[in-house]
């Protein structure tokens, strides 16, 4: 693995999970396996879980982690190439990136969509600049299309909470919001499900048909009540058009998770990457009950991103 933006084969993530499970059970395991080794943490746009979790795990490996948030505390970058830099970008990301491939062992970078740009996003261009520049390893922090430290961290936790041997039922069901939001928890949560061969359905209103290239395996199923029947993991997420680009669409109907909308299903548990809107995307019944696997994600973002930086060291 040179670098870590996507999800390659079942049996990586086979040996991540496993890995990931072996550090939740002893997290300083190998702390020295690290040391003298440094990961500068890229942030182009807020985070909490993100941030914090991936500096736990370097640090229980001995990897010594520099946060710079590049959206406030660096010069505006130019990322386009061959522009005449006679505007208000001061620095390009050829030369940014560069030093930061001189300065660390391996960056991790966080760079959401613009929203705007479809084939920019889709191409991942930020993301893949500082691949381009930097000649180091990169661990994406959520990119404009996925997001696979949080993918990771929920394929453990439906690891650790599905002991039987059978398929589970999984179903990702989009959620109202007020803002325009990105595709990326979405499109990578597809691609990891139905990659450790989970039975995966989807479910959203019409018009906010994913990426094709994400979903394909998965089932989808425009009546949300029919989608939820016999469910082992219910994810919330919501995403704005993929189609109409970044747009939120009128919705008429409730799409909102509560408690009786998983009625008599009393196996089903309920996943969400956080943050999240109460009573919004999610109810209070359900966030702060039995069924809320939230915490439980949250914490495995530390040993998902342990497992990464294990296995680039
Ligand atoms: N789930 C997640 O990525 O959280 P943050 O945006 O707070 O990092």
């Amino acid at each position: 693995m040179k670098n870590f933006t996507q999800f390659e084969s079942s049996s990586l993530a086979t040996s991540l999970i496993e890995k990931a499970l072996t550090y939740k059970s002893a997290p300083l395991q190998a702390q020295d396996k690290g040391k003298g080794k440094r990961l500068g943490l890229i942030f182009l746009n807020p985070s909490l879980r993100t941030r914090v979790s991936t500096q736990l795990a370097a640090s229980n490996l001995g990897v010594e982690s520099f946060v710079l948030n590049m959206d406030k505390d660096t010069w505006a970058l130019e990322m386009q190439d061959g522009v005449l830099m006679n505007k208000n970008k001061v620095e390009h990301i050829k030369d940014a990136a560069a030093v930061l491939g001189n300065y660390f062992d391996f960056l991790a970078i966080r760079a959401f969509p613009s929203l705007t740009n479809k084939e920019e996003d889709s191409q991942d261009f930020i993301l893949n600049q500082f691949i381009r520049y930097s000649g180091i390893p990169v661990i994406s922090l959520e990119s404009a299309v996925r997001h696979p430290l949080q993918s990771l961290a929920d394929m453990v936790t439906i690891k650790e909470h599905f002991p039987e041997k059978r398929k589970p039922k999984v179903v990702l069901t989009w959620a109202p919001h007020i803002k325009s939001i990105p595709h990326a928890v979405a499109n990578s949560f597809s691609e990891w499900a139905v990659g450790c061969g989970h039975d995966l359905t989807i479910t959203h209103p019409v018009g906010y048909e994913l990426d094709e290239q994400f979903t394909k395996g998965a089932t989808i199923e425009y009546n949300q009540k029919k989608a939820l029947e016999d469910a082992d993991f219910v994810y919330v997420k919501n995403w704005s058009a993929f189609n109409l680009y970044g747009k939120i669409l009128k919705v008429d109907e409730n799409w909102l998770l509560n408690e009786n909308k998983l009625g008599s299903n009393s196996k089903a548990k309920v996943m969400h990457c956080l943050p999240v809107r109460r009573n919004l995307e999610l109810s209070d019944e359900i966030l702060d009950g039995n069924r809320s696997l939230v915490q439980n994600q949250a914490k495995n973002r530390i040993f998902a991103a342990q497992a990464v930086i294990d296995s680039l060291l």
